[in-house]
């Protein structure tokens, strides 16, 4: 049987490129896995203050509220309105993850035909639900020499009659970068003439480093309507919850019937995972001190990982501020990325992601770095990538 031609073109490769390496692990190989974000894997753990709200009750198995638990939409909106959006309980609706945020608000925007401007590179979940339902590809450029912020010339270049939205992702998932306060202000201009949304992606909003300040996209639009994106899953180091939301911040009322489409989707497919919805106020409102330790742990694993690539020949990096990606360039004579990546496995044993996994500039080549792991591992995988590179430069 065949499948649908909606599916035929889609792809995540941050998943994908694992097939592989568990296939070489079958067959006695070790692999370093530093492809996936998720905390869990490395030496990261879920907050007691956590684990208690949910487990130290009787489980809950029934369905939820289609719209998420009352008391956790208010811990939401709470925050939410403390980032300076203009929001109630009534604007947010909880998700199963980020991930389902993400299909919710494209898919109750976009008709086939239309498009939303995705960034290059992106989180690759953008691409695969503008094609999923249909939309035509449109993109705008991250601008590498610019510290990775976003092109906004390209982004007002590739708005046309059927942009519907603008996407942004900040900090930034595969770059790790954070974007500047007149980057976001130019952004919220462009949206306002051309009477587009803005989807802001904030999952990464409180793993920053080096001191740096992350702007909320709905803190500075005053007549644009904003979602903003968020989930349990990174800021409190529990991705297997499945728990994330999306808020509204509509100040003119521009985006009703939308905001009213997504709940139609939310109510569709009946709730989101009720009982971890109890984690929601305890992490929102409870102690941030796991913030503190994960930020200097991750900061140190950044600083590694940025001297680390820089060092290699024909290698070169941009410093991560935020989250917990690096997004190098390789700057060596080589067939593809995907080639460089596959036969990095195959030949050392360690797994990053290929950068035209994540779309990148024509005639660059980027591969994505995960650096959650402890100093050790990581310098482990960076010395094999030193002496793979080494190999191909000789
Ligand atoms: C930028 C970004 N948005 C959304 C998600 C989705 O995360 P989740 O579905 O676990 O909330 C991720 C996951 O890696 C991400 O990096």
């Amino acid at each position: 049987m065949k499948w649908s031609n909606r599916i035929r073109n889609i792809s995540y490769a941050v998943r994908e490129v694992v097939k592989e390496a568990k296939q070489l692990e079958k067959q006695g190989k070790n692999i370093i896995y530093l492809n996936i974000g998720d905390p869990i894997k490395y030496d990261f753990d879920t907050s007691e203050h956590l684990h208690n709200a949910v487990y130290n009750k009787k489980h809950i198995t029934s369905y939820g509220d289609s719209l998420g638990l009352e008391q956790a939409r208010e811990a939401i909106a709470k925050k939410s309105i403390r980032d300076g959006a203009d929001v109630t309980k009534e604007d947010v609706v909880i998700t199963s993850g980020g991930s389902e945020a993400i299909n919710f608000c494209i898919g109750a925007l976009m008709n086939p035909g239309e498009n939303i401007l995705i960034p290059k590179p992106d989180y690759p979940l953008y691409s695969f639900f503008s094609k999923f339902f249909g939309g035509e590809d449109n993109f705008y450029y991250l601008n590498e020499q610019n510290g990775w912020q976003p092109d906004v010339d390209n982004i007002r270049e590739n708005v046309n009659e059927k942009t519907r939205a603008i996407v942004i992702i900040n900090p930034n998932n595969p770059t790790g970068n954070v974007y500047s306060k007149k980057i976001l202000q130019q952004v919220v201009d462009i949206a306002a003439e051309h009477n587009l949304i803005i989807l802001s992606d904030e999952t990464y909003d409180q793993i920053i480093f080096d001191g740096k300040k992350h702007i909320p996209m709905a803190s500075i639009a005053d007549d644009v309507p904003v979602i903003t994106m968020n989930s349990m899953s990174k800021n409190y180091l529990v991705p297997g919850w499945r728990i994330g939301w999306m808020v509204m911040h509509d100040p003119e009322n521009k985006a009703k019937t939308y905001l009213e489409g997504i709940k139609r989707m939310a109510r569709a497919r009946l709730s989101a995972v009720h009982h971890h919805q109890f984690g929601i106020a305890a992490g929102l409102e409870g102690t941030h001190d796991h913030i503190t330790e994960m930020i200097k742990k991750l900061q140190n694993r950044r600083d590694i990982t940025y001297q680390r690539l820089n060092k290699i020949d024909g290698i070169s990096c941009v410093k991560p501020e935020a989250a917990f990606y690096a997004f190098p360039k390789i700057e060596m004579d080589i067939e593809s990325d995907k080639k460089f990546i596959r036969d990095l496995l195959y030949q050392k044993g360690v797994l990053f992601v290929h950068g035209s996994g994540f779309g990148q500039k024509p005639g660059t080549k980027h591969f994505r770095v995960v650096f959650l792991a402890p100093p050790k591992i990581l310098n482990k995988a960076f010395d094999k990538l030193e002496k793979f590179t080494g190999e191909i430069n000789v």
